[in-house]
């Protein structure tokens, strides 16, 4: 079954055919919202709203342990994560981009499951942090669609709730960050830590601080009008995505 994590302006899908919502709690605690479980043209298929059905938790307040194992645990086999981002370099605000790497500027976050205790010490691979199957399938599903994507991109994982300094985008520009959002980590990381694969679909909503139309400062009233557009095409992807997903021994 394929998990979708929503973000900003997706706390709901419209073409999801709802059978039933499921509170879970897990070691790490609750997750966001309860589980959505239904079918999409005919798939099962299980949402999360990673910010609460209201929009309510902030990116640095989400238990994203809570969020990853819920999911794994209710039998996600693959999970697609939906985010906005502010475009650095290569992007435009409407875009949609699946990222091929990221780093990790955030903090203080619940980070790992693998925390000491009475556990062995564990380092999981990370080198490509985004399957490249569950990659493959949604530049298929795009495709299919005829909805444009573009196949590759850095993803800049901050720390938030604030936007960025244009100095901070500099030099995120220099690390080779491409793309800019507050949610990618550590919920990449604990998809990998679960062995779930895991794939990001970023819709680019602004340029990120002291870039283009952004130079002077960003525009929040513009910002949420490119989101409302660019998740309508999310959706759209997804409704194809879901049957193209591989199997789950394909998956890694
Ligand atoms: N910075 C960080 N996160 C974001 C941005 C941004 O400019 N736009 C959307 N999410």
């Amino acid at each position: 079954m394929l998990a979708i994590i929503g973000g900003s302006g997706l706390t709901r899908l419209a073409t999801l055919a709802v059978a039933r919502r499921e509170i879970v709690r897990t070691p790490y605690g609750e997750p966001s919202a309860p589980l959505v479980f239904g079918q999409i043209a005919g798939r099962d298929v299980v949402f999360l709203a990673r910010h609460g059905h209201g929009h309510t938790i902030p990116p640095h307040r989400v238990n994203y342990r809570a969020n990853m194992s819920a999911l794994r645990e209710r039998g996600a086999h693959a999970v697609v994560a939906v985010a906005s981002v502010g475009g650095i370099r290569g992007h435009r605000p409407g875009e949609l981009v699946l990222p091929h790497q990221l780093i990790d500027y955030t903090y203080d976050r619940q980070h790992t499951i693998f925390d000491g205790g009475d556990m062995k010490v564990v380092h999981v691979d990370f080198t490509h942090p985004y399957t490249p199957a569950l990659r493959a399938a949604c530049l298929a599903a795009a495709n299919e669609g005829g909805i444009a994507l573009s196949d590759g991109g850095v993803y800049g994982a901050v720390q938030g709730p604030r936007l960025e300094s244009a100095a901070e985008i500099d030099r995120m520009d220099r690390d080779g960050a491409t793309m800019v959002g507050m949610t990618g980590m550590p919920e990449a990381a604990l998809a990998r830590e679960l062995e779930l694969p895991y794939a990001a679909i970023c819709v680019v909503v602004n340029h990120a601080a002291g870039r283009g139309d952004s130079a002077q400062s960003i525009s929040m009233e513009a910002l949420v009008r490119t989101l409302e557009a660019g998740m309508e095409k999310v959706r759209a992807l997804l409704d194809h995505l879901v049957a193209l997903v591989p199997a789950p021994d394909d998956a890694r």
